[in-house]
């Protein structure tokens, strides 16, 4: 049980994160190193896009679009983001001009670690339905046990519901933040 915790769950997470710092400082290093500090500036722009087109899973769940498999898309959205944010990491540097721009990167890397907890959570849950739906069909399940099946399916849909709770809005706080970020770009673009 805890081994599978740690090797399904933690483990999983961990790496994602930690590859994501660990290339983050990489790319921002190297493109000191190479006097390629101007790329990390546009990066922002190819990393931003990538992390609005994740989103096309998100119309997809709500059924504002009715093509596409949701499961990819879930893929994809988290392949997107987590590249994105590298981009967008790597375009916040280590250069500190304004305080907002910050303010939206703090607020990415929490959605990002949100994202990653979901992950856990759904991966969690989806593992316990599909073990649910096996042991259903391979043997007749006594009432309090069925109960208790069920109970805990449940609490595995609600974790993910309350999480849902947080994560909207942490979303919400960062797409503020990076669209306040990027219209004082344009405002000052034309000044500097
Ligand atoms: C800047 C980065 C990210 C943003 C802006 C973002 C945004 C969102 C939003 C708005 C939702 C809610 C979808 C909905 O219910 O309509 C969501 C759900 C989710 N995200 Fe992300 N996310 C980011 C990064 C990540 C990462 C890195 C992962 C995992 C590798 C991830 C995994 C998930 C999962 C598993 C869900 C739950 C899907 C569901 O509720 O059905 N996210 N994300």
């Amino acid at each position: 049980m805890t081994t599978s915790l740690w090797r399904q769950h933690i483990l999983p997470f961990t790496l994602l994160l930690g590859v994501l710092a660990i290339a983050a400082l990489a790319g921002d290093f190297f493109l000191h190193r190479l006097n390629l500090v101007w790329v990390g500036r546009y990066l922002g722009i190819p990393g931003t896009l990538l992390i609005i087109g994740s989103l096309v899973y998100s119309l997809r769940k709500r059924k504002l679009i009715t093509s596409g498999n949701p499961r990819s898309l879930l893929t994809f959205h988290e392949l997107t983001a987590w590249l994105g944010s590298l981009m967008v990491l790597i375009h916040s540097g280590i250069h500190f001009n304004a305080i907002l721009p910050w303010l939206a990167t703090i607020a990415m890397g929490v959605n990002v670690i949100s994202g990653l907890v979901g992950k856990l959570l759904l991966d969690r849950s989806r593992r316990h339905v599909q073990g649910e739906r096996e042991s259903y069909q391979l043997r007749g399940l006594s009432r309090p046990e069925v109960e208790q099946a069920v109970f805990w399916d449940a609490v595995s849909l609600d974790a993910m519901t309350q999480w849902r709770k947080v994560h909207i809005p942490i979303f919400i706080a960062f797409a503020v933040l990076a669209i306040g970020h990027i219209v004082s770009v344009f405002l000052f673009w034309g000044w500097a």
